[in-house]
């Protein structure tokens, strides 16, 4: 391993916390600051306050050690090499990113700078934000022979996010000045020269010593634009294959060998081509959003993404249809519903495509019984229980006296229901899938009718 870089990582949410064990993992000294004291004492006692694999064990291993946790941002700063800001940049009313954590930030730091740093974006920004910070940390008192910004986007995804960081497909890069990019590289070099892939206790995932990760360097401009580009792109993908669904659908094709005849073109690729209710979560939403924002700031017609958000919009509308076919009615009638999370192996609920929909059906006069493996605990702070809603122990007690039964995240647990007991338990054998998670001629076979998306619907032969 190299000498260690010592980083102040400001912000431990999903990429925050991540990204400071994760560079205590390949041997950095991280200093990890919030501004909420309750969320630092939870850090400090071992408690990782999200659902997220290896989290756990990366705290327990280096925190109060070689991960540190404080409120102080001066003296954080003043003690580091890097500092990498992974605040919110929440949706604003207009749809553009909200800057302004990330500007009380760059206030902050340009009071602490006694000597060189790197301040790193690592939070979703859209392009043009590295002057800003550069500007605001000058105004705000900064020299700027003491500092560079830098854009280092992170790419992990939720549920996979410790293993994402440490396995990469890549690691972007974009410094304007030689001196900021060499100490980027270095903080980054255990995964560039494959050297932490041999350290005993390494995560393991898709690469190795022989096959490290690629560190792409690029211009400051080019790295936010790669950022947003990425998810808008996966964004599209999803959203193009749920119009493919619903033409599917409408002659009685089978999405889901569609989905493998495209995907098998290597240009194309088999990923995110998922039919569902839709994408949602703390990203995507909200960066086509500020994505096509910056387009339209920027004089750029990109009404793609217009496009891309209307599909997705319409996709939880279209399921509710669906919904409302399978039961004539849909006032007075009670379902089970299977998912919270906005997908599978999270308990994240934000933008979740499941709530939506509990919330269109809840309007339709329905009453809901939810279960989700970890998200009900977010879930009951966004909806608490009502004469509406309530929340299942788990998935038969959901299915309990339905009507129907919903799939509305993909937990690879609800990819392995007793349908025979799913089927004793409901009023009306009718399973809802919204993420395609059964064949449909086995689950017609076990004596349920099934809809899913993009597909026929297949119902149980009459007896
Ligand atoms: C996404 C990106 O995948 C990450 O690369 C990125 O770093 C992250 O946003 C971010 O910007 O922070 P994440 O939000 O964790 O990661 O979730 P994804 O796994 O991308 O799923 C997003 C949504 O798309 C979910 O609702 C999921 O159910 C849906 N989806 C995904 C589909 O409907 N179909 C698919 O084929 C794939």
């Amino acid at each position: 391993m190299i000498g260690s870089v010592t980083i102040a990582v400001v912000g431990s949410g999903y990429v925050g916390l991540v990204a400071a064990v994760c560079f205590a993992e390949i041997g950095h000294n991280v200093i990890c600051v919030d501004n909420d004291q309750r969320k630092v004492d939870a850090l400090k006692g071992g408690d990782s306050l999200i659902h997220e694999e290896h989290l756990p064990e990366l705290l327990n291993r280096y925190r109060n050690d070689r991960v540190t946790f404080t409120t102080d941002l001066g003296a954080a700063t003043a003690a580091a090499d890097a500092v990498f800001i992974a605040v919110g940049t929440p949706q604003s009313e207009t749809g553009d990113a909200d800057l302004s954590y990330v500007e009380a930030v760059a206030c902050e730091i340009a009071r602490h700078l006694d000597s060189y740093k790197v301040i790193v974006e690592k939070s979703t920004v859209p392009v043009y934000t590295n002057e800003w910070v550069r500007r605001t940390v000058e105004r705000n008192g900064g020299n700027s022979t003491m500092f560079d910004v830098v854009s280092n986007p992170e790419f992990l995804r939720e549920g996979t996010a410790v293993e994402d960081f440490l396995h990469p497909d890549r690691i972007v890069v974009g410094a304007d000045t030689p001196r900021a990019a060499a100490v980027l590289q270095a903080i980054y070099k255990p995964l560039t020269d494959g050297s932490y892939y041999t350290s005993p206790n390494a995560i393991a995932g898709r690469l190795n010593q022989g096959d490290p990760s690629v560190l792409l360097l690029t211009s400051t401009k080019s790295a936010e634009i790669i950022k947003h580009a990425s998810n808008a792109f996966l964004a599209m993908k999803i959203s193009f294959i749920n119009a493919v669904a619903n033409l599917c659908e409408a002659a009685d094709a089978n999405v889901e060998q569609v989905a493998k005849g495209i995907g098998l073109d290597s240009r194309i690729g088999p990923k995110f081509l998922r039919p569902g209710i839709g994408y949602g979560g703390s990203c995507f939403p909200k960066d086509v959003a500020a994505f096509r924002n910056v387009a339209d700031s920027l004089g750029v017609d990109f009404s793609l993404l217009t496009e891309v958000e209307k599909i997705n919009a319409e996709q939880k509308r279209r399921f509710l249809r669906k919904v409302r076919a399978a039961l004539w009615t849909l006032r007075g009638k009670r379902l089970g519903v299977l998912g919270l999370a906005f997908k599978g192996e999270t308990d994240d609920v934000r933008e979740s495509p499941a709530i939506d929909l509990i919330e269109m059906l809840i309007a339709e006069g329905c009453t809901i019984c939810a279960y989700d493996p970890a998200g009900m605990d977010r879930s009951r702070v966004e909806m608490p229980e009502t004469s509406s809603l309530t929340y299942a122990a788990d998935a038969y007690a959901a299915a309990d006296n339905a009507d129907a039964i919903l799939i509305l995240t993909d937990w690879s647990e609800f990819s392995k229901l007793d349908l025979p007991r799913l089927k004793t338990l409901l009023r009306y054998p009718i399973l809802l899938d919204g993420r395609n998670l059964y064949d449909p001629d086995e689950v017609a076979a076990k004596g349920l009718t099934y809809v899913s998306v993009g597909r026929p619907a297949a119902h149980p032969a009459r007896a």
